[in-house]
């Protein structure tokens, strides 16, 4: 157990702040995925060293080759920092101990039954426990529930017989990384931090103020680790709302999209959000269950999540049903229909497929009997339920042979006025073809079918 610091001596605190500010201090990452990875290259960049722990070896082995599997994180920023001394990575969880200060970005997905599953923060924290020294740092960003940093991180850190906010300092800091964004990074994105202790928020502020522009701390890790849900409850509710929207407009026959664009004209009190074939990611269809199940075990029902996420989980159902009326309009079958799916990433511009909605609308048009080849500039191949896929071509060939074209994620670099031209039917569940018509046909042309829900 801690003691007060003698007089003269100096406290755990002051020392940790003192070797964060020379940049003496020894960083580490725990998980180097899309959060994780730019993060530990962040700190690098600010001229500390950094050893990133990942339980995947090819991970590991990989970066120390100075290879990226993050597409925002090109391979020769990774090269030019190992080569320069301030970047290495581990699969050792002993190399834990080097460090003075140790962020976690491992996974927090949910089980089948859509509670938390929170084997990697254990087994990350665990790893830490197993091997913390009074002075170190802790900071969890994993999207996690209100209570996890206090109720399951502390005692573990105490059972090591250290104490938070003495002898080790521990927060919550929650990553905002939105990949493919082109204006907010990593460190021009403001940082929430909310410690255990008010030395806990201080000490973890002083190390995201080494590399990132703002830091916005907060009281309490409970006020940090809802910071994250709420804006993701948020997007989820918002995205719910105009995808219930688009069910409004189909049935009135108004163009949802003309909706909101004179809405978002309002310069006050309006955001706007978009609808689409439904939601994907590691955030938005995942984190605001993580809030729900928190609130359950207090025997509340958190009404607003739960609508929000049945509206948009039924949205690939929804796009099939379109195709499905577009098709028979004129007189085929989903049955034997060959379909192109566009943009199987789950947003636009990036190669990541998890949780994507087009795997839904895959499924469920070949439940219907259909043949489904896909195309995506970012994603080559992809493997689901033990079955490989590569995407086809964009081509002429491949266009003109499916019976519709299915416009799932709506890539900047994919001609939009070729499939227009060239495919015999277009379902755009993004308005990726807004204004579109076929070359050569006069100005009232429809350039894709009628979007109206069967
Ligand atoms: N991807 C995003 O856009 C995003 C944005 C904000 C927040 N988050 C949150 O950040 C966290 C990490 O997400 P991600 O997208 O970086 O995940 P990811 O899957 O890309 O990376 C996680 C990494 O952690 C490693 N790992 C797993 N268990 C480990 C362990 N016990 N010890 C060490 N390494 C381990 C994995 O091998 C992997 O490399 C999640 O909680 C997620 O909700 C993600």
């Amino acid at each position: 157990m801690a003691t007060e610091p003698k007089a003269g001596a100096k406290s755990m605190k002051d020392v940790l702040l003192a070797k964060l500010t020379e940049r003496k201090a020894i960083i580490g990452v725990v998980g180097l995925g899309y959060v994780g990875l730019p993060l530990a290259l962040e700190f690098a960049r600010a001229g500390f060293h950094v050893i990133g722990y990942d339980v995947n070896k090819g991970v590991v082995d990989a970066l120390m080759r100075g290879e990226s599997h993050i597409k925002d994180v090109p391979g020769a920023d990774v090269a030019e920092l190992v080569n320069a001394g301030k970047f290495e990575t581990t699969g050792e969880e002993s190399r834990l101990r080097d460090t003075d200060a140790i962020s976690i970005a491992v996974p927090t997905p949910l089980a089948k039954t859509r509670d938390p599953d929170m084997t990697y923060v254990i087994a990350a924290a665990d790893a830490i426990a197993r091997n913390c020294h009074p002075g170190l740092l802790i900071v969890l960003e994993s999207t996690t529930y209100p209570g996890t940093t206090r109720d399951l991180m502390q005692p573990k850190l105490e059972a090591a017989g250290l104490t938070v906010g003495e002898d080790v300092f521990l927060a919550f800091s929650p990553e905002r990384v939105d990949p493919g964004n082109p204006t907010w990074n990593t460190k021009n994105t403001p940082k929430v931090v909310g410690g255990i202790t008010a030395a806990c928020t201080e000490v973890a502020s002083a190390l995201y103020a080494s590399c990132l522009e703002t830091i916005v701390p907060v009281s309490s890790t409970e006020t940090a680790e809802l910071v994250k849900l709420l804006e993701n409850t948020f997007r989820s509710v918002n995205i719910g709302l105009v995808n219930e929207m688009q069910i409004v407009c189909d049935k009135l026959g108004v163009n949802v999209w003309e909706v909101i664009e004179a809405a978002a004209t309002k310069p006050f009190g309006f955001m706007k959000f978009t609808p689409g074939p439904g939601i994907g990611g590691h955030c938005i269809p995942l984190d605001p269950h993580y809030l729900a199940w928190k609130m359950r075990t207090l025997n509340y029902k958190t009404r607003f999540i739960d609508l929000a996420s049945e509206i948009n989980s039924e949205m690939p159902a929804l796009v099939v049903q379109r195709v499905a009326q577009a098709l028979n309009d004129q007189r085929k079958p989903v049955n034997g229909s060959r379909i192109l799916v566009l943009g199987v990433a789950y947003k636009r511009d990036i190669d990541d497929m998890r949780e994507s909605p087009a795997l839904d609308v895959i499924r469920l048009l070949e439940e219907r009997g259909a043949e489904v080849v896909y195309h995506d500039p970012h994603v080559a191949s992809f493997r689901e339920d033990g079955h490989e896929r590569l995407s086809v071509p964009f081509s002429d060939a491949e266009l003109g042979r499916a019976d519709a074209v299915v416009i799932i994620t709506d890539h900047s670099s994919v001609d939009y006025q070729r499939v227009v031209d060239v495919a015999a039917l277009v379902v755009d569940t993004r308005n990726a073809t807004a204004g579109l018509r076929k070359s050569g046909k006069d100005t009232n042309t429809k350039a894709a079918p009628d979007m109206a829900l069967a």
